[in-house]
């Protein structure tokens, strides 16, 4: 039966991995795949998660199944964590998924479930894997104008007038900060503006959670969230634990809903439960328990907050590295976008060819649409990197 398949393309960032992987060039640089790296190019093992893991193996007593909506202590800390008391606990419900892309894939499964033919609204670009993760589920994807690849700020305007213009009941996915692929997130003022519109047009947020405390704190970041909980009666949200407590392969998020009404949260619950029976049965333990015996031991959550600092602030000192570098190699040039970028994503901003010649005369490594994760430069290789990137101007 196999035998009618057909070769999928491949994926492009998986294959950029293995290309630099390959590349024998010692001065090589990936600034193309998605996680975090330290100043010495690791993807490091935070250290609380290591210690909350030695105190996880002295202490669990079981490893029998744990239940569709994974770990309640666990799923109390995530959603604290992320709404803080902004929204009312008897209309919100929160399970544990396997990472975001799965909260991904759940949120969209449900909302099948509840809604005909529903269509998510999502930003011009956005994160690669929400089309398949959305569409693939059977959701309609139509697109809101973002990101100005010239001027390089967000289009608030055309945003909101498009957003104006969608139906009554349509959802919206936004990127809570640190937006995947640009860095550009709304100001306060605009989250206000935006949300205002929603509001009105009684339009469903659909809020993805994947960078919490690496723009501005572990607050302000969840901003958004908070405000659009506080002010609407439905939302989604899907939340990462990937990038700030490292746990990219542990597969550990959350979903959030929020509902018009206390009366839906049962049925609600026993929906999720039912669909996440038939999808993967259960949310893998390991990683959540590790984030939940961070969250509710004091010294190690204290602990934690300054590792996403030092991630975040890492991140911020190589994307001024790198503008600086830059304002003296190609002085002709306006780089300053990158200043304005938060998180580890923003544009470059050259063009394919451009991204082509980095590759292959310097092996720099991004994607074609000049993407770059910020966290693959560091003190040694920014030099090497502003004169390739000048070079090919
Ligand atoms: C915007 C965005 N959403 C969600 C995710 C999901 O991450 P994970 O499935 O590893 O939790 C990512 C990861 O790169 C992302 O960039």
């Amino acid at each position: 039966m196999f035998e009618s398949l057909q070769p999928m393309p491949a994926d492009a960032i998986l294959g950029l991995i293995v290309e630099h992987r390959n590349d024998p060039r010692p001065e090589k640089i990936d600034l193309g795949v998605g996680v975090y790296r330290d100043a010495s190019g690791q993807t490091p093992v935070p250290d609380t998660v290591k210690q909350a893991e030695k105190r996880l193996l002295a202490t669990q007593s079981s490893k029998a199944y744990i239940g569709t909506a994974g770990d309640a202590l666990f799923n109390a800390s995530m959603q604290a964590l992320t709404f803080d008391a902004a929204a009312p606990d008897d209309r919100l419900i929160t399970i544990q998924t396997p990472g975001g892309s799965g909260s991904l894939r759940v949120a969209a499964g449900i909302v099948l479930r509840a809604k005909e033919n529903p269509t998510v609204w999502v930003s011009t670009p956005t994160w690669a894997n929400h089309e398949p993760l959305l569409g693939g589920a059977g959701m309609t994807l139509k697109e809101y104008p973002y990101y100005d690849r010239h001027g390089h700020v967000i289009q608030i305007d055309a945003m909101l007038e498009t957003l104006r213009a969608a139906p009554k009941g349509d959802l919206v996915l936004f990127h809570a900060c640190c937006h995947n692929p640009s860095g550009l997130d709304p100001s306060v003022e605009q989250w206000r503006a935006i949300t205002d519109v929603l509001l009105e047009r009684e339009l469903v947020p659909f809020i993805d959670l994947a960078y919490q405390g690496f723009a501005k704190n572990l607050d302000d970041d969840a901003f958004a969230i908070r405000h659009m909980a506080s002010h609407l009666p439905e939302m989604i949200v899907t939340s990462s634990c990937s990038k700030n407590f490292g746990l990219y392969r542990d597969r550990v998020g959350t979903l959030s809903v929020l509902v018009a009404s206390a009366a839906t949260v049962p049925i609600l619950a026993s929906q999720l439960s039912h669909y996440v029976r038939t999808l993967y049965s259960m949310p893998p333990d390991h990683g959540a328990a590790i984030v939940s015996i961070i969250l509710n031991d004091d010294d190690l959550r204290a602990q934690w907050i300054g590792e996403v600092s030092e991630m975040r602030d890492r991140i911020h000192d190589m994307r001024a590295l790198l503008s600086d570098a830059l304002k003296a190699k190609a002085p002709d040039h306006d780089f300053s976008h990158l200043l304005r970028a938060n998180g580890m994503f923003c544009f470059l901003g050259v063009t394919a060819e451009q991204v082509a010649r980095l590759k292959k005369d310097y092996g720099i490594y991004m994607v074609d649409s000049s993407r770059i994760n910020v966290a693959g430069i560091t003190a040694e290789n920014v030099d090497y990197l502003a004169s390739s990137i000048a070079a090919v101007l």
